[in-house]
Parts: structure tokens; sequence; C-alpha cells
């Protein structure tokens, strides 16, 4: 495309634009009380509105921040992406597509009807029974030994040794009916072969793993950069498998507002109910926002107008 006649110069991010464009940003929409808390998990309701907190790392690995980069919060869907990258890891990219599916929905991220739509085929990684179907296809018969790859890929991927919110899993487990019940359909339309109610209970765990802005900048980076953390240097997955999970994130990352998204940022990234959201501009940067509250769509409100002004600010939509 037109980047190759860029010099290479040019297309270099100077540290002084990156942090004036998030301290721009970061003062923008801190006053900014639109949206509302997630609260059909409880304990997400009971989270500070207020919180706001912007990541951004490049190729050196260095942290660039404004805000709340160090406050831990629930990863919640965003989890799903790390868990396409270990079935893709462990099985080849095949598996996802045979298995779960890499086509968008267009309902709900929890919609039943899109499963009946197409009975349990053709859905994605990035929304609940294609999530759940996708921890369901991570090989293995003990769940305490799926679990240790699953929070495993997920440090690996944040550069340091992640934790569950035992409150906000708790708070989940006890109101996840609807999940137990699209594991149990995933499962009835052979989408895969681990007992369901282990499929949705390890799913769920998956969701509460705490994270901050800042991992979820580290973990962006570490897809913008053809698998490899910047930070750790690590090679955490095959870089053969990076374009298809920004395919999935591009068309499904934010739900039904991912072609909103995708217009005004170009960029794949995803959204969870928590209030985080992870941007990646390939061979760019990663970059990850908490902000709780969501708009309509369930998306962080300040979160989304952050990365807006801050890719067109480095000028980093690829289109
Ligand atoms: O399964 C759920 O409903 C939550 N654990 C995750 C949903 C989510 O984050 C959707 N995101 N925007």
């Amino acid at each position: 495309g037109l980047g190759a006649a860029v010099p290479a110069a040019a297309r270099a991010l100077p540290q002084s634009n990156v942090d004036a464009a998030i301290n721009a940003a970061y003062h923008q929409y801190l006053p900014l009380t639109e949206g509302k808390n997630a609260d059909y998990i409880p304990a997400l309701a009971e989270v500070p509105s207020t919180y706001f907190g912007i990541a951004l790392v490049g190729a050196d690995g260095q942290i660039h921040s404004a805000g709340d980069v160090e406050q831990p919060f629930s990863i919640q869907s965003i989890s799903k992406v790390f868990n396409m990258a270990l079935v893709m890891k462990e099985s080849g990219q095949q598996r996802i597509i045979d298995s779960v599916g890499v086509d968008a929905t267009g309902q709900v991220f929890n919609s039943i009807e899109a499963v009946e739509q197409y009975r349990g085929k053709e859905m994605n990684p990035l929304v609940n029974p294609g999530a759940i179907a996708t921890v369901g296809n991570i090989q293995g018969t003990d769940p305490d030994q799926i679990w240790a790859k699953i929070i495993g890929i997920h440090s690996d991927f944040a550069g340091r040794q992640l934790e569950v919110n035992q409150p906000v899993y708790q708070s989940e487990a006890a109101t996840n009916q609807r999940n137990r019940a699209i594991g149990s359909l995933m499962s009835a339309y052979d989408r895969f072969a681990m007992d369901p109610a282990v499929a949705t209970e390890l799913y769920t765990r998956g969701c509460s793993i705490n994270v901050t802005a800042r991992d979820l900048a580290v973990m962006g980076a570490t897809l913008a950069f053809g698998g490899r953390n910047p930070v750790t240097g690590k090679q955490v997955i095959d870089s053969s498998l990076v374009p298809g999970i920004l395919a999935v994130m591009a068309t499904a990352g934010l739900y039904d507002d991912s072609g909103k998204w995708l217009f005004k940022t170009g960029l794949p990234a995803k959204s969870g109910v928590g209030g985080g959201l992870m941007a990646v501009a390939p061979g760019k940067f990663g970059i990850g926002t908490f902000a709780p509250p969501l708009d309509e769509a369930g998306n962080s409100v300040r979160g989304q107008r952050a990365i807006i002004d801050i890719v067109n600010a480095l000028h980093a939509n690829p289109y």
C-alpha cells in the first residue's frame, strides 16, 4: 500500500508525539461521564466508574501511559482472543475454522438465536457460543491442566504472572445460567468434546482474570509484533497465527459495533464488559485502556474515544 512510499524515519513513532497524543486524549475524556458499568455480573457494577487509564507499547517495549494503568480489573471478553490463540497454537487454525467458525454473527454477544440460526456452526471465537466452544476445543480432560494452559497463555501475552479476580469470578459463576445454556447447546451441536459444564466454568474463570491497561497494551503489542512479546522477548505464538486472530478481532471484536469501530480506526480491537479495550496497530503498537462505563453495545465509552483520537493523531489507521 501507500505505506511503502513513506520513508522509514517518518513511519517510526516519535516518543514525544506518542506521549502528547495519550495525554491529550486522557485529559479530553477524563471528565466524560457517559455510559454505565455492566451490572448483569453484579460485581462489575461495584467497580468505581471514574477509573480511566491509557497505555501504549511500541516495538521497543517501552510503556507510554496516562491515568490508572496499574489498576487491576477483570479482562472479560478480551480473554476470548487468547483462548483462540491457544487453540490455534495447539491444534492449528483450521481447528478454529472447522469447530467454531470465523464469521460475524451480526447478533449480540450472548445470542442464542445466532446458535440456532446456524445450528452451532459459523460462529466465531469472540461471541459467547464460539468462545465457550473455543475453550471446549483446548486439548486435555483434566480441568486443572486446561486451566494452567489458559492462565499460562494470558500470562505469556502480558509478560507477567496473571491471577483471577475471585469476587468477579464468584459473582459471574453464580449468575451465568445463560452461558451454561449456551455451552450445553453448542455441545449438543457437537462443537467440542469437553463436558460443557467444564468448558463454561473454564471460560468464566478466564473472563475473571485480572489485568491492567498496561497489561492490555503489552498483550496487544505482542499481536502487533507477530506474536513476540516486545517486553519479554518471548515468541508466544507463531507469527503465522496472528493474521487470523486480527481478522476475527476486526470483524467481531466490538460486537454489533465492530463495523463502526473499523470505520473510525481501521484497527482490530477487542472489548470487555469490565471496561477494558485492547487495539492492535500491526507493526506499530498495542494500546490498552480501562474505563468501566459502557455504551449500549457493551463497549467502553472513554476507551473507544481515547483510542480513536490517538490512532488519528499517530496516523495509525492502515487504510
Ligand atoms: O460471558 C460473559 O458474559 C462475560 N464473562 C464476558 C462478556 C463480555 O465481556 C462482552 N463484552 N463486551
